[in-house]
């Protein structure tokens, strides 16, 4: 059963001007998310805004926009690449047994994230 669903676009010209913004990308986004960004190089605004949208996609799908610790919502990457949450702290408590989905796009002067939310008790 669906439980949720949110879509979200951001800026890539947004972000581009917050890289080097160590207070902003400290505040929203864990080590290892930071480490990635940095790493694809002339993809790095555009992977931030991904994972900018990937937080506000999440917010929508729960129905609580960005009323949690944006920092709770981890994006990890499967060794093909592909984006997954990785919950923790209250966010994880609040999602319960549900089953999170996402996937992220970027092309020109946006991107965009889609989170699904499936089954589980409490959401
Ligand atoms: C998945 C793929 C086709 C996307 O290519 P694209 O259209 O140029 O990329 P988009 O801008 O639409 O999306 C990029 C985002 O897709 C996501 N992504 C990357 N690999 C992915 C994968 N294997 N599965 C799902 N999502 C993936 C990432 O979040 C990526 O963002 P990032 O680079 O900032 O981390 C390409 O990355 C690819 O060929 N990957 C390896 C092959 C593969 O596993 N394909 C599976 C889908 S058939």
């Amino acid at each position: 059963m669906y439980k949720g669903l949110g879509l979200d676009l951001c800026e890539i010209a947004r972000m581009e001007k917050l890289l080097n913004d160590d207070r902003f990308l400290s505040r929203f986004f864990t080590e290892a998310e930071k480490e990635y960004v940095l790493s694809r190089g002339k993809s790095s605004a555009a992977t931030l805004a991904g994972l900018f949208a990937a937080r506000e996609a999440l917010g929508k799908a729960l129905g609580c926009g960005l009323d949690f610790d944006l920092k709770e919502a981890e994006v990890c990457h499967t060794d093909q690449g592909a984006p997954y949450y990785r919950l923790s702290g209250e966010l994880k408590d609040r999602v319960g047994n549900s089953r999170l989905f996402l996937s992220i796009s970027h092309d020109g002067d946006m991107a965009a994230a889609v989170c699904l939310i499936e089954g589980g008790s409490e959401t």
